[in-house]
């Protein structure tokens, strides 16, 4: 079965909207999805019947190759956008999932001691491109989740994830080759990044790391049994990113308009 791409687009629009808007929510109890990734923090509120309410994020860097490096930080950051919820929605989120890039499952503990010390009550633990599935309900296929600092794999046969993989590469290296590109700092590589209406010129400038990204892709997939890779993340966000890994893969490769926010609203969506 193929993914219904006009559910999860519909889906996802009504996700993006709930950072701005504040839905009324069908049900008493509410779940929330704590993503905390090597660039932004992510809080996803859901109602029981998972219709999007409120989402909070935050650029943070608090996180090492999926590990939470600065814990007081990630608190702060867990915290803070805890509040905000809050405060929307006037009423105090209590359960919460949350999600480990695969193969740090010993860190678990951190992420589960932030969610808590910030007064969540932790639910449920999944690995992070398991709960991308939760939204996109693919029954064969690899999902690949590019973040900022990792790139996590699932590969699904028959509706179950049989493998997962985490790799230290993410959009901080495309942020990097634009910054050597073009002389310039970071934080305006990063900018340049983000803003959609230079894309195409900077795809070029990034096409190699994007190629290095589809070669470790094809390490854990190949054509003979991956009909489609659907990607996630938000670094997933570049226009074109698709058409340099279906290439390089020989695999079709799809992925909705904003690829963002798929996988904190899956963790979201697993919280019990
Ligand atoms: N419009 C955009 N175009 C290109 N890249 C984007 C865009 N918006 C965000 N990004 C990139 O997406 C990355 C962040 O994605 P995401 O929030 O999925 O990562 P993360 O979950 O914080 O990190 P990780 O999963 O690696 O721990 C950053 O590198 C950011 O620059
Ligand atoms: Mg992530």
């Amino acid at each position: 079965m193929q993914m219904d791409m006009k559910r999860v687009e519909d889906f996802m629009k009504r996700v993006e909207e709930s950072e701005k808007t504040t839905f009324q929510p069908v049900s008493e109890k509410l779940k929330v999805g704590v993503d905390l990734g090597t660039a932004y923090i992510v809080l996803v509120v859901l109602d029981e019947e998972n219709n999007p309410i409120a989402c909070e994020k935050k650029a943070a860097d608090v996180l090492r190759d999926g590990v939470v490096v600065d814990y007081t930080g990630a608190l702060q950051a867990v915290k803070d956008l805890k509040a905000k919820l809050e405060a929307r929605l006037g009423r105090e989120l209590v359960n919460c999932a949350i999600a480990m890039p695969a193969g740090t499952e010993s860190s678990a503990k951190t992420h589960q001691y932030v969610a808590e010390g910030a007064g969540f009550e932790v639910t449920n633990i999944l690995d992070e491109p398991s709960s991308a599935n939760a939204i996109y309900q693919i029954q064969d296929g690899v999902i690949v989740d590019i973040g900022g600092g990792t790139t996590g794999l699932a590969i699904l046969k028959d509706g179950k994830v049989v493998e997962v993989e985490d790799e230290p590469t993410g959009g901080t290296h495309l942020t990097l080759v634009l910054a050597g590109n073009y002389h310039i700092s970071i934080k305006e590589a990063e900018a340049i990044k983000q803003d959609y209406s230079r894309h195409k010129e900077i795809l070029p400038v990034v096409k190699a790391v994007i190629e290095k990204m589809a070669t470790i892709i094809k390490r854990y997939v190949s054509q003979a049994d991956t009909d489609t890779i659907y990607l996630c993340g938000g670094t997933c966000c570049l226009t074109g990113i698709e058409g340099i890994i279906e290439k390089e893969t020989g695999i079709r490769t799809i992925k909705p308009t904003n690829p963002f926010l798929v996988t904190p609203a899956g963790i979201a969506m697993s919280c019990r």
